[in-house]
């Protein structure tokens, strides 16, 4: 399957892995939708690719922006979801609201993306979330990405079997070098890059690229759904 002449949508695209997706797929010849929560950031993602991409602000924490975003691109064939905001740290130190919010983008921004963008999308077509290595191999401090990430696999399963045969599989990236590690100081962000690249076997820390090209293949692969592709460098076995 082949994506030129197709349109794809990513939710999220403006920053990291989406936007590597939408440089990917405009390279492939789709007609690339991007959306996020910033006209700013979309306006700069939209300059740095090399090729037409049409932008749109939609906020996944908002049910109904989700449902008259999608209302309004109308059939589309492929959807990629990456928006998500993050928060790590002890059990014990993160307060629920903090906890609540995470889940409002990751998990309910998919979900939502899900249940009002699966309608418009042409026979043929797919769906990819993102999901993240700690669901299958959690460290101290990320039991919100793991829940999350963990909640957003099985929902895919449970969906790629209901909505078939809409196909619908989860991206789970292990580290990658991405904007999302922007708030860290450059000292703490260098030691857990150099700390991850000396342990996975690919003795590097991902790019956005690499998830890309994982979204490439499951939009293009219709013989594969209900899956969840690790982009992780081999951290999982490590
Ligand atoms: N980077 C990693 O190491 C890593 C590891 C495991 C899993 N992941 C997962 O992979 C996915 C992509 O991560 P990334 O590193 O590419 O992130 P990123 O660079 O921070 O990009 C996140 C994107 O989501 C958008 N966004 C955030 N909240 C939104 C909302 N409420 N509504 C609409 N758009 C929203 C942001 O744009 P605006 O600010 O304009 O809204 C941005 O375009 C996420 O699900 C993340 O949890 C990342």
């Amino acid at each position: 399957m082949k994506l030129a002449g197709t349109t794809v949508v990513i939710i999220g695209g403006s920053s990291g892995m989406g936007l590597a997706t939408a440089r990917a797929a405009v390279a492939e010849g789709a007609a690339v939708l991007i959306a996020s929560r910033s006209e700013e950031k979309l306006g700069r993602a939209a300059d740095e690719i090399d090729g037409e991409v049409t932008t749109r602000v939609v906020d996944v924490t908002r049910e109904e922006q989700l449902k008259n975003f999608f209302a309004e691109v109308g059939d589309f064939d492929h959807l990629a979801v990456t928006a998500a905001t993050g928060a790590t740290g002890p059990f014990f130190d993160l307060d629920t609201a903090t906890v609540q919010g995470v889940f409002a983008s990751k998990f309910w921004g998919q979900y939502f993306a899900v249940k009002y963008g699966a309608p418009w999308v042409r026979e043929g077509g797919s769906i990819t979330l993102f999901s993240g290595v700690a669901a299958a191999r959690p460290v101290a401090g990320m039991s919100t990405y793991a829940a999350i990430n963990g909640a957003v696999e099985a929902l895919c399963r449970a969906l790629a079997v209901e909505l078939a045969p809409l196909r619908i599989n989860t991206v789970s990236p292990g580290l990658i070098d991405t904007p999302a590690y922007e708030g860290m100081t450059p000292h703490d962000r260098k030691a857990l890059f150099e700390m991850v690249a000396e342990r996975v076997p690919a003795r590097r820390v991902g790019r956005a690229e690499d998830a890309a090209q994982a979204v490439m293949s499951l939009m293009k692969n219709g013989y594969v759904t209900g899956t969840v592709m690790t982009v992780d460098g081999g951290y999982r076995i490590a």
